[in-house]
């Protein structure tokens, strides 16, 4: 395989990449900033962005960072997730036994975190991830869940999180009540030119690179192919490492890249 050719003592651009090791870019350190400013605040935020560049990755950095005797986070992905699941998964999380009904649900789930906030000082921590395919229906339900308007502050946190079009979806006429108590939206942006040249570099020096493999012009070639998306980074850097490696070549240059972004249809 490519590591022990190129003599590496991990595996480069790895998808379940470590919240400690993950590469620092401007986006991911203004999306932990406003990830921040919701915990001193709670209530609910939305974090949107193109596919593959970076949200839930660092969502998870911020959730794994939090003290866990004053947070109690549920994750949750709408892809492998139902409705029924996610509601049910909450109310079990909440240490409660789910009644059958969802208005009942509901209301065991509200006073569950009303009650684990005000009396256990512990915080919940929801986070819905992919919710772009969420339905209208839930996202309406969303709004009755977590309806605490009798009390002056909000006893959860809720991240909303997904592609673009979550935001047109939640600006539609049905779910303005939702869209309008979202205290705080990001929109994460893809790696600069120079962030792009220093993720690939990160992520070869984790695993163990103790020279160049990469060319200037395979970097360049890199980052202009993948828009700065992490994801098309990590898939078109592999792919070039395996081109080069079957190749025999000891450099990756640009014409591995273009290679590589052939196979891949990119
Ligand atoms: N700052 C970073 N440092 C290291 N790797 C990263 C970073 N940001 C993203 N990645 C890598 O890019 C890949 C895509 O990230 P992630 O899954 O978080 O994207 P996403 O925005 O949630 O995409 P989607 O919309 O498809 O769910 C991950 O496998 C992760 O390893
Ligand atoms: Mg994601």
């Amino acid at each position: 395989m490519f590591r022990a050719f190129y003599s590496l003592s991990g595996r480069p651009f790895n998808k379940e990449i470590k919240s400690k090791d993950m590469f620092v870019s401007a986006s991911h350190t203004e999306l932990l900033a406003r990830l921040d400013y919701l915990r001193e605040h709670r209530g609910i935020g939305l974090v949107v962005g193109e596919p593959g560049l970076g949200k839930t990755a660092t969502i998870r950095a911020f959730a794994s960072a939090l003290n866990t005797s004053l947070f109690r986070v549920v994750y949750y992905l709408l892809s492998t997730v139902t409705v029924n699941d996610f509601y049910r998964g909450l109310a079990a999380n909440l240490g409660l036994e789910p009644a059958f009904r969802k208005i009942d649900l509901f209301r065991q789930i509200q006073d569950a975190v009303f009650s684990m906030h005000s009396e256990k000082k512990v915080t919940p921590v929801i986070v819905l991830d992919e919710l772009q395919l969420a339905s209208t229906q839930f996202l309406s339900d969303l709004h009755l869940l977590f309806n605490f308007t009798m009390d002056s502050e909000n006893p959860f946190i809720l991240v909303l999180c997904g592609l673009p079009q979550l935001v047109v979806k939640l600006s539609l006429g049905h779910h303005q009540v939702l869209n309008q108590r979202v205290i705080m939206r990001y929109r994460m942006l893809p790696l600069s030119r120079e962030e792009c040249r220093a993720y690939i570099d990160h992520q070869m020096r984790l695993a163990g690179a103790r020279f160049p493999i990469f060319t200037d012009s395979a970097v360049e070639a890199i980052t202009t192919v993948s828009k700065g998306w992490p994801r098309l980074v990590n898939n078109l850097a592999t792919t070039s490492l395996i081109y080069g490696c079957q190749k025999g070549l000891k450099e990756i240059d640009e014409e591995a890249v273009q290679q590589a972004a052939f196979e891949i249809s990119m």
